[in-house]
């Protein structure tokens, strides 16, 4: 195998095999925020990426993607039932997300998990030069850390959480919570979306494996595991372009017209996951057309939910629930033609997702948590005349960056419609000036300079980064 300076250790490839409505097989982008955000950043650079291109069976031989290596890692359907869909997707992702499910804790899940991030550190191992650098992502593969360390004690190991963290209280309930911060510790650097999260790990660091720790670094033994926040971003001048190409402007002025040429259009954005509050807006939305402040066809509500984990059943119960709850509204507040929501749940590509951002007056992200919630930032930096209202989550870990959105609390329910209905009302100079400071963050706040500053205090020396240039 051919070895890289840098390797990105990551659940998904940035591809994942679907099949065709004609049955055949298509490679097609990975969904979420981590391929949206890595992928752009390690075109064209000599660095490869380890992770499983969906499906089950032998993995397959992948051509270079924008000049990037792929190392698939192959996942059998055990693997998938009790790694991605069990320990992965149903005890780490609810614990992780305020266990607003309840999380599950089966032994054959842990033994799988701990399967798979073997297998993951054992190709990342493989694939990364001397002296490499290995960078390793979610929570997927928090023990790949660890097993890596153990294979490659000449690389330098970081780790990046993508989710957030949870607090002391509710990670106590992991059986196996030491292991688990272990395998974590076996990075050079730990990065988080936000401060919270690093506290909260350094404070289960000291009270679980009694080490000494802050919340920028925790002994272990002989070595110094730094921590951190680095809040991710997006390609934000890629993203303004996108949104003045001329296709995309006149898509969306067609959007607008299909859409019955509204006054008020507001878009959502999610994967169907119950961390992102879909249900809790829909009601605030529904209560809004019964005591007719807002009022159908004036203004509508475009919903794009991407099915997503399609086996875990919390995820099918509340698919069920949603489109019980959209047909529901539609049926009472819709007309011959006129929805109350259009309700759409193919995934986008790019240009047309910008060209939805651009007709969007109001963008409302309201998830019950989020590490950082990308979609909102997407949403600021398409906005190039600085029109449109973010309506944004407290819970969301973009909006400690973009605090002159319409923050609003989620779970309470008259707050989210008197947020919804200020973000409708609000003045163009009012949208303006916020959408400006936004904006602006983003320019400096991009994707690029999260890898900078993620990687040079991951090699402080420089000398790795040079190799990649
Ligand atoms: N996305 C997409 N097509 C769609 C819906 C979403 O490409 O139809 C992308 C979106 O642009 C964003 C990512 O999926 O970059 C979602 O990331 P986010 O951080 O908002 O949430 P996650 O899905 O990772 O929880
Ligand atoms: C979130 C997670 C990613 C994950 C993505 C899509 O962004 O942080 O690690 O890849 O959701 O979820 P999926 O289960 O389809 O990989």
């Amino acid at each position: 195998m051919r070895q890289s300076p840098l390797v990105v250790v990551a659940n998904r490839l940035p591809i994942d095999d679907n099949l065709a409505p004609d049955g055949a097989f298509e490679w097609r982008r990975s969904p979420g925020g981590l391929v949206s955000a890595l992928h752009p950043l390690l075109r064209h650079t000599p660095a490869a990426w380890v992770g499983w291109a969906g499906g089950t069976g032998p993995a397959p031989h992948l051509p270079d993607v924008d000049g990037v290596r792929m190392h698939a890692v192959p996942l059998t359907g055990d693997d998938l039932r009790d790694h991605e869909e069990g320990f992965a997707n149903a005890t780490l992702w609810p614990l992780y997300h305020d266990a607003v499910e309840q999380p599950e804790y089966h032994r054959r899940w842990w033994e799988a998990y701990q399967r798979v991030n073997q297998r993951f550190a054992e190709a990342a191992a493989a694939a990364a030069e001397p002296d490499g650098l290995v960078w390793v992502q979610d929570y997927h593969l928090q023990l790949v850390p660890g097993l890596l360390r153990e294979l490659r004690p000449d690389l330098r190991i970081g780790f990046f959480l993508h989710v957030s963290f949870p607090p002391p209280e509710l990670f106590m309930q992991l059986p196996r919570r030491a292991e688990l911060l272990r395998g974590m510790l076996g990075a050079d650097l730990i990065g988080f979306q936000r401060a919270q999260a690093a506290h909260n790990f350094a404070q289960l660091a000291a009270q679980v494996l009694e080490l000494p720790a802050t919340d920028r670094r925790i002994g272990v033994g002989e070595r110094v595991v730094r921590i951190g926040a680095f809040p991710i971003s997006i390609d934000t001048a890629e993203m303004a372009a996108l949104a003045a190409r001329p296709d995309v402007t006149d898509r969306a002025r067609r959007l607008r017209q299909d859409l019955g040429s509204p006054e008020r259009v507001i878009l959502s954005v999610d994967r169907m996951d119950y961390t992102k509050g879909i249900e809790q807006r829909l009601k605030a939305y529904r209560e809004l057309l019964a005591s007719g402040d807002v009022k159908v066809p004036d203004t509508v509500l475009v919903q794009v939910a991407v099915p997503s984990r399609n086996r875990v059943a919390h995820h099918q119960i509340l698919r069920d629930r949603v489109e019980h709850q959209v047909g529901r509204i539609n049926g009472e507040f819709g007309r011959v033609g006129e929805p109350a929501i259009h309700y759409l749940t193919q995934p986008f590509d790019r240009a047309e997702l910008v060209a939805l951002y651009r007709v969007a007056d109001v963008m409302a992200v309201t998830p019950l948590r989020d590490g950082m919630n990308l979609v909102a930032k997407e949403y600021v930096a398409a906005r190039v005349d600085d029109t449109g209202a973010l309506l944004l989550s407290e819970f969301a870990g973009a909006a400690a960056e973009l605090e002159q959105a319409y923050l609003v609390n989620p779970h309470d329910l008259d707050g989210l419609k008197q947020g919804l209905l200020a973000a409708l009302r609000a003045t163009p100079e009012d949208v303006a000036a916020r959408m400006r400071a936004m904006r602006e963050h983003l320019r400096r706040n991009d994707i690029q300079a999260w890898a900078r500053s993620y990687l040079s205090a991951l090699d402080a020396s420089g000398s790795l980064l040079r190799r990649l240039t």
